[in-house]
């Protein structure tokens, strides 16, 4: 039997170490896990739990991999869309905000806006995600609430709307003040935060003698809040124009029930989404998804590779029969999981918005379609601007052919974008990446799962732009700057830096160079 509860996807985003792990566990514990995965990314202490299929991820205590935590919380099912804590993997991060309809912004309330928080509001609005946004760790010192209000208007250029308003300052943190019922929401420690934070929600009339000079504050803030127009607006929200906020401790669980209420309150449900051509696939229409990640070596005893999709129409059973958009093939999926950390369960039905991992499906890459029915082909998912570029060669010359294997799953699986020239052979192909651990990533995977030991030298480029063949042409020959292929065909001019780009588009206007936004091409 299908599971046909109302979905909400999201992921939870923020720059590292704002408590995107703790948040996750939080949310686990308040609500009922489906997948029952027990295991979630960690650190530290928790660190037992890290999901390891790779070494170097155990190692450094940050998590590569990306999937979905499944639970169900007044009775919708919730999906929780993982990505990784290291920024370094922020292509990653981009393309998981491909599968997601809301993602929750988490801002550490100690230290504001920093630089990762930034881009990935910028991602959202490009995409068109609504955010909301969790101010965490009021129970440390940190901004004034108000003052982090004005960031976020100043810096992201975003409304912000708060819905609960914290009672007591950062770093002694009462509860909060539910802006839409007026009433004070008080929170209990517990020994760690390790169970569900008791909480009593109760009248102004109600508010004890010890609360009651922060409570006046708390309300004193609220009315200045409406005043200047700082309450929420759905239809706004969804435009993008305005940020819902609320005050949590993911650490304490406080505001966790909160954020839960919200997602299932405001943020939007899995919607109709268009296709390349501007045909538009219904939620109701027949089963349709697109693939946003690919992975393989999850698992070293068998070689296994999971194509990531997330489901746009229809129903999904295990064993149907699907069409692969790109060659118009059909695809068995005999084998689809659940996956989450070390965790994957045999996934039977999934619905709109759910993400299931197709087994051994070779075929399959990032932004592929598979449909049953009417063909639909849905828009690809975007690359981003890379800044770090190296060579490869093959470390063993012997192992040529298993270097050349291992590079061509690795630019298929975008663990890194492949640029080539006709200049520079096929011998020592170009790596470009967002950032530096991505070229980790693919040594690791080279040595250990391709048998290739692999020698990176590195270029002396900072900025891509995209350019034509035309382009190509007109930039041969010219000093501090390099055209390559990528594998998609597109055509990327590298220069050596800012400077050289901006006086290249400056002396030859009829060249095409565009820049690539940080939010995708
Ligand atoms: P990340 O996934 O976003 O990178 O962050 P993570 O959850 O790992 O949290 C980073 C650090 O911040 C952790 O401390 C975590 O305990 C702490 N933290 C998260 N949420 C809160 C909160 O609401 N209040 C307070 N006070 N701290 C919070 P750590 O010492 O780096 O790791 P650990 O050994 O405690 O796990």
């Amino acid at each position: 039997m299908s599971d046909t509860r109302p979905r909400r996807t999201f992921a939870v985003i923020s720059h590292p170490d704002a408590g995107k792990s703790t948040l996750t566990e939080a949310l686990a514990l308040h609500a009922r896990v489906i997948t029952e995965a027990g295991a979630v990314h960690g650190k530290g202490d928790r660190r037992a739990t890290v999901s390891d299929w790779m070494a170097m991820e155990k190692a450094r205590g940050i998590s590569i991999t990306s999937a979905a935590l499944q639970f169900v919380y007044r009775d919708h099912v919730i999906n929780l869309v993982d990505t990784p804590g290291h920024s370094d993997f922020s292509e990653d991060t981009y393309r998981v905000l491909s599968a997601v309809d809301s993602a929750v912004m988490l801002v550490d309330a100690g230290k504001g806006l920093e630089p990762q928080t930034l881009k990935l509001f910028q991602v959202c609005a490009l995409r068109g995600i609504p955010v909301i946004t969790v101010i965490n760790k009021w129970d440390r010192p940190g901004l004034s609430a108000l003052e982090l209000m004005d960031l976020i208007q100043e810096k992201i250029k975003l409304r912000p709307t708060p819905l609960t308003w914290p009672v007591g300052e950062a770093g002694d943190f009462r509860g909060v003040l539910d802006r839409r019922t007026g009433e004070f929401i008080k929170y209990t420690r517990t020994a760690g935060g390790a169970t569900r934070a008791p909480e009593r929600r109760m009248d102004a009339s109600e508010v004890e003698e010890n609360d009651a000079l922060v409570w006046s504050h708390a309300v004193e803030e609220h009315e200045l809040l409406s005043l200047d127009e700082a309450d929420h607006d759905q239809e706004r929200f969804l435009a993008g124009k305005t940020t819902p906020v609320m005050f949590a401790s993911a650490l304490q669980n406080f505001g966790v029930a909160q954020l839960l209420d919200l997602l299932l309150d405001l943020a939007p449900e899995p919607t109709a989404t268009a296709g390349v051509d501007g045909s538009v696939r219904e939620v109701s229409d027949d089963f349709s998804a697109f693939v946003f990640k690919v992975q393989s070596g999850m698992n070293n005893s068998h070689r296994d590779r999971l194509a990531y999709a997330r489901i746009v129409s229809g129903s999904f059973e295990r064993g149907m029969i699907v069409t692969h958009a790109a060659t118009k093939r059909p695809f068995a999926t005999k084998f689809a999981q659940a996956v989450f950390g070390r965790e994957t369960t045999s996934v039977e039905t999934a619905e709109p918005g759910d993400i299931v991992g197709f087994v051994n499906a070779q075929a399959l890459r990032v932004g592929d379609t598979v449909y049953v029915g009417d063909p639909i082909e849905f828009p690809p998912v975007p690359t981003f601007a890379p800044e770090h570029f190296v060579t490869a060669t093959a470390g063993d010359i012997s192992r040529y052919k298993q270097f050349r294997k291992g590079i061509e799953q690795l630019d298929q699986e975008g663990v890194v974008q492949v640029l080539r020239s006709d200049l520079r052979g096929d011998q020592s192909p170009v790596l470009a990446a967002v950032g530096p651990m991505q070229f980790e990533v693919v040594e690791d995977r080279m040595v250990n799962e391709f048998n290739s030991p692999i020698r990176f030298s590195r270029l002396d480029y900072q900025v891509a732009r995209r350019t034509d063949a035309d382009g190509a042409a007109a930039l041969r020959g010219l000093r501090g700057v390099e055209v390559l292929q990528r594998t998609d065909g597109t055509h990327l001019a590298l220069f050596v830096d800012q400077w050289r780009a901006k006086t290249t588009a400056r002396d030859l206007p009829d060249v095409m160079l565009e820049e690539l936004p940080a939010g995708g091409n």
